[in-house]
């Protein structure tokens, strides 16, 4: 669903993410030895302790089938267990993602902002927020 583009940015995050001291988290859900699916979020710079989802995948086949919203889920009890504050979701208003937007909607996320033709001419950056912390 990424467009190519995409490619380099996710490659050089992976990287960065996987051989740097970032603090980036990253989770993978494997079958012997095949991924099935990727958790991969970072904290936001400059703000008090908001991560940031910058991707979440599962592989086509497995799709529906619950690991998405374990991974979300695993992350949400590991970045809370470490006393964190926010976390928010970047996805695309194409109709494309409405599956995605639902599946966020499920797991508990607010829509609270929509930046107009942000990833390009007529692709709205929707932005999904959930607090970690019971606060206000
Ligand atoms: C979005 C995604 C991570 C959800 O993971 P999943 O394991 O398929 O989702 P779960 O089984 O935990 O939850 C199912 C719910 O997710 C939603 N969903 C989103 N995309 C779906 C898909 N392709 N197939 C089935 N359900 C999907 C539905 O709302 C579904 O609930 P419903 O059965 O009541 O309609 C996964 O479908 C995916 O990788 N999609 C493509 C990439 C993507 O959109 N990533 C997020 C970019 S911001």
């Amino acid at each position: 669903m990424f467009p190519a583009e995409a490619r380099e940015f996710l490659e050089s995050s992976a990287r960065d993410g996987l051989t740097s001291e970032s603090g980036a988290v990253w989770w993978v859900f494997e079958v012997d030895g095949i991924v099935q699916g990727v958790v991969f979020a970072q904290e936001r710079e400059a703000t008090d302790r908001v991560w940031d989802v910058t991707m979440l995948a599962v592989a086509p086949d497995s799709h529906g089938t619950g690991l998405g919203s374990r991974l979300l889920a695993h992350l949400e009890a590991a970045l809370r267990a470490r006393g964190q504050r926010l976390l928010v979701i970047e996805t695309s208003s194409l109709p494309a993602y409405e599956r995605t937007r639902r599946f966020y909607a499920r797991c508990g996320y607010r829509e609270v902002a929509r930046v107009p033709d942000y990833f390009e001419d007529g692709d709205d950056m929707v932005l999904f927020w959930k607090r970690l912390d019971g606060g206000p």
